[in-house]
């Protein structure tokens, strides 16, 4: 198989879907490699280290995506404004596609519809379930350890004064509180590094097994009782709390929100859009000078208002909606991220061509598009598809 690697197109985007490393497993597997010019160079991986390995440095995205049976991105299709042309109509028939393309959210629907209609074989990173035998292609989990640590770091240094309490010669500074909403593997990441910066640390979660976890790591739990059997499905997975429990949630939240300094938010459920915790009338009543992160942006956001792939000032409290935080310690997520799609790579492959089990579980909850249709589930849920 020719595996295609082009340069990540998101504006800040500096991962990329292989390292020389993986460059060479895929070579001593059997597989041609080829990767565009310069694509890794922002994570510090260079052309010169790819070739050393065995790949092919080609010019241009459109000969990448042209010339390859398998494409590995880090992010889903974009229009490419440089080539004026969208990155799936660069695509082929037949052609599969591993990346994010997170295609329950709303903004991402009619990139999807595209790839049914152009025939290309779709399979989504953030669908691969978290089962022990597949905890080596989660790049979900890695990506989220990095946003957890990192969406700490971009809060922190947003704030107009110190995280750990500080005793000077002129008095003692408070250490700033961290609420983090959704304490799975990217809200435990942000509670373990905001504790180690000194902040006090909260947690709200909906299942039992996070709310032991995030006590584990010196927080304190903001209390919500909502019962189990609601909020835990099948798999030990958080499920959609019906509409009543999400208001009784919203106020429980609108009781503390006030006190916080930095709001981390990282609910999901997995395959859905995010559910909406803060509204904008509980940012109006939020201290001035605090900051929310919304790493849920990706699946709509966790708050009403969060700007979409950009951070602004609203009601005097600075909201993050950076879409591509991993993208912001990129030699660690690449390095990360390219393992996990190596090992779902192999794990497909048979011989020289990709054999897709469609009663294998793996693969049925990352398939997106397949013979022309959009086969995935939530994506069909969230668009309204029977
Ligand atoms: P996860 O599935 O491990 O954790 C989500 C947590 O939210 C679970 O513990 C779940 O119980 C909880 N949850 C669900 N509904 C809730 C509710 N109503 N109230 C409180 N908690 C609730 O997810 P993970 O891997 O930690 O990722 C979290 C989010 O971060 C996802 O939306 C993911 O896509 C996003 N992410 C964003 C990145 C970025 O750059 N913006 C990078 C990596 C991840």
């Amino acid at each position: 198989m020719t595996i295609g690697i082009p340069k990540e197109i998101m504006i800040g985007e500096a991962r990329v879907a292989a390292t020389p490393e993986t460059v060479k497993k895929f070579i001593e597997d059997g597989q041609k490699v080829i990767i565009e010019k310069n694509a890794g160079v922002n994570s510090l991986y260079h052309d010169e280290d790819y070739i050393a390995m065995g790949a092919e440095i080609v010019a241009s995205p459109a000969e990448v995506f042209k010339r390859s049976d398998l494409i590995l991105k880090v992010k889903e299709p974009l229009f490419n404004e440089a080539e004026n042309m969208h990155e799936v109509d660069m695509m082929h028939k037949g052609q599969y596609l591993v990346t994010f393309i997170h295609p329950a959210s709303p903004v991402n629907h009619d990139m999807v519809k595209k790839l049914a209609e152009a025939g290309v074989i779709s399979l989504t990173l953030d669908g691969v379930p978290r089962i022990s035998r597949a905890q080596n292609m989660d790049a979900l989990t890695s990506m989220s350890t990095c946003a957890g640590y990192k969406g700490i770091m971009m809060a922190a240094n947003d704030l107009t004064y110190f995280m750990p309490q500080m005793f000077t010669a002129v008095g003692m500074l408070k250490p700033a509180k961290v609420l983090v909403i959704g304490v799975g593997v990217g809200g435990l990441q942000a509670l373990a590094t905001a504790k180690r910066l000194g902040a006090i640390t909260y947690a709200l979660d909906i299942r039992p097994a996070a709310v032991e976890q995030s006590t584990s790591l010196g927080a304190k739990v903001i209390e919500f009782d909502v019962p189990a059997e609601l909020a835990v499905a099948e798999g030990g997975y958080a499920n959609n709390l019906p509409k009543e429990w999400l208001e009784k949630e919203r106020q429980v939240l609108s009781e503390v929100i006030d006190e916080m300094d930095i709001v981390f938010c990282s609910a999901l459920v997995p395959g859905k859009v995010a559910p909406v915790l803060i509204t904008e009338e509980m940012v109006k009543k939020m201290k001035k000078g605090s900051v929310i992160v919304d790493i849920s942006i990706d699946q709509g956001g966790n708050c009403e208002i969060t700007p979409p792939g950009t951070k602004e000032m609203k009601h005097g409290v600075m909201i993050q909606g950076i879409k591509n935080i991993p993208g912001l310690l990129p030699t660690s997520s690449t390095w990360m991220f390219s393992n996990n799609v190596y090992n779902l790579v192999k794990y497909l492959i048979e011989g020289d061509t990709m054999k897709l089990d469609m009663n294998d579980e793996i693969v049925r909850s990352i398939l997106v598009t397949y013979d022309g249709k959009i086969v995935h589930a939530g994506t069909k849920e969230a668009m309204g598809i029977a």
